[in-house]
């Protein structure tokens, strides 16, 4: 990943294939209000539109509103980046607060328009009027919106993610995307799992960041200490795996990684004196067979990289490789509680064909998957206040379903 073009060239092959603002609507059809040919009304009646949605019975501002709010998608993800990149969001966590002029000449911004983006900003929560006491007699002050506000404090998993997320989404959705639907090749594409060594350590320095956090949303829905050996597979370089061992003295794990991780993970079990209790195994889950014998296997943020298909393969080798009895546990963002992760992940991998379709799933369709492999007592926790992730615990019954 680390070798996908900068940013900063994007924005002005943008700007040079754009049209000139002044052709902007020139073409578009108007209908006058209340007109039969106006898009609303057509819509209603159901008779030039799709039966699933003129079912839904949106009335015509509905969809004006769902329009706008689609534009308005647009403007939020370019005036965040242009935040970051004018390093607005870093200056008032210096500063605190400042006033649209002063912001204005601060970043040396042409004034009308600085102004103008300073209000936009604040219309979009990226800026929030700063609350300093009960004196209003100067220029409103803003301060950073939550966002920007968490991207800006140094040292938090949260700034250094959204901040590489952003960067690595802004290069993937520069491709032009109708050239890029016709088959047009990618300069740099982004290959999964990563081939470079760059690219693997920068993929495990975004899951270190979380991974702790991670660990600690599960383990409020699952008591590790039940199990004394586990299968972590697409473990990482073992972040979790020696924090669960340093802490349960009677866990064995097993981390299932391809090659250059799998390294990665000996390195951070050898330094963290966990030998005897982590073991590495290597191989590639698409074609090799997973380790046997476990009372745990663990999917952690592994199967939203991947399309049903693999993912029902890779839930039928876990079944493989439990032992009667055994439990399955996947952890990961689910479609249905996050669709905007969902959208914005899935965006980013259009033009890189390493990575599947529908990579982020519902619960429905896991819950479909590990019955029809024979899983039993399925029990998810939802995302909540505190995580992104749901976990999904399944179990492999004592007897084959078929004599139960
Ligand atoms: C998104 S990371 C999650 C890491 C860890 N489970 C966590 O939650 O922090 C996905 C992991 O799956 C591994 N992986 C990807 N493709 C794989 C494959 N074909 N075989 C084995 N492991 C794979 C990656 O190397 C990486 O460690």
């Amino acid at each position: 990943m680390t070798s996908v073009p900068s940013p900063s060239t994007i924005g002005s092959k943008l700007t040079l294939e754009s049209p000139p603002p002044s052709n902007f609507g020139a073409h578009l059809p108007i209908a006058a209000e209340g007109s039969p040919q106006a898009f609303g009304v057509r819509f209603l009646e159901g008779t030039n539109m799709d039966a699933d949605v003129a079912e839904s019975k949106w009335r015509p501002l509905d969809v004006e509103d769902r329009f706008y709010e689609f534009l308005a998608g647009g403007c939020r993800a370019t005036m965040l980046p242009a935040m970051i990149d004018l390093g607005l969001d870093r200056m008032l966590y210096e500063r605190g607060s400042m006033s649209a002029p002063e912001i204005v000449a601060a970043l040396a911004l042409e004034p009308t328009r600085g102004k103008k983006w300073v209000l936009l900003l604040k219309s979009i929560d990226l800026l929030v009027v700063a609350q300093e006491g009960d004196d209003t007699s100067g220029p409103v002050r803003y301060t950073n919106g939550p966002l920007p506000s968490a991207m800006a404090t140094p040292g938090t998993s949260n700034a250094y993610f959204y901040r590489e997320f952003l960067r690595y989404w802004r290069v993937a959705t520069s491709y032009d995307i109708v050239k890029t639907l016709r088959g047009a090749p990618i300069l740099h594409p982004v290959r999964y799992p990563p081939v470079a060594w760059d690219d693997t350590v920068l993929l495990h320095e975004w899951m270190r960041s979380g991974a702790l956090q991670t660990l600690k949303a599960v383990r409020r829905h699952f008591d590790f200490s039940e199990v004394r050996t586990m299968l972590d597979v697409g473990g990482g370089d073992a972040t979790m795996a020696c924090k669960l061992a340093s802490e349960l003295a009677e866990l064995q794990v097993t981390v299932f990684n391809v090659p250059q991780p799998a390294y990665m993970a000996r390195q951070n079990i050898s330094t963290q004196g966990l030998v005897e209790r982590v073991k590495v195994v290597e191989g590639d889950f698409r074609k090799d067979p997973l380790p046997e014998g476990f009372e745990l296997v663990l999917y952690s943020r592994v199967l939203a990289d991947w399309p049903p298909d693999i993912c029902r393969m890779l839930l039928e080798k876990a079944h493989n490789s439990l032992l009667p009895g055994g439990r399955v546990m996947i952890a990961e963002p689910l479609r249905d509680q996050n669709p905007n992760l969902a959208i914005a992940w899935e965006h980013s991998y259009l033009p890189y064909d390493d990575f599947g379709a529908w990579v982020y799933k519902p619960l429905a369709d896991y819950v479909t998957m590990l019955t029809e492999i024979g899983f039993t007592d399925i029990i998810s926790y939802p995302r909540d206040e505190a995580t992104i992730h749901s976990v999904i615990i399944a179990r492999k019954p004592e007897a084959p379903l078929a004599e139960v």
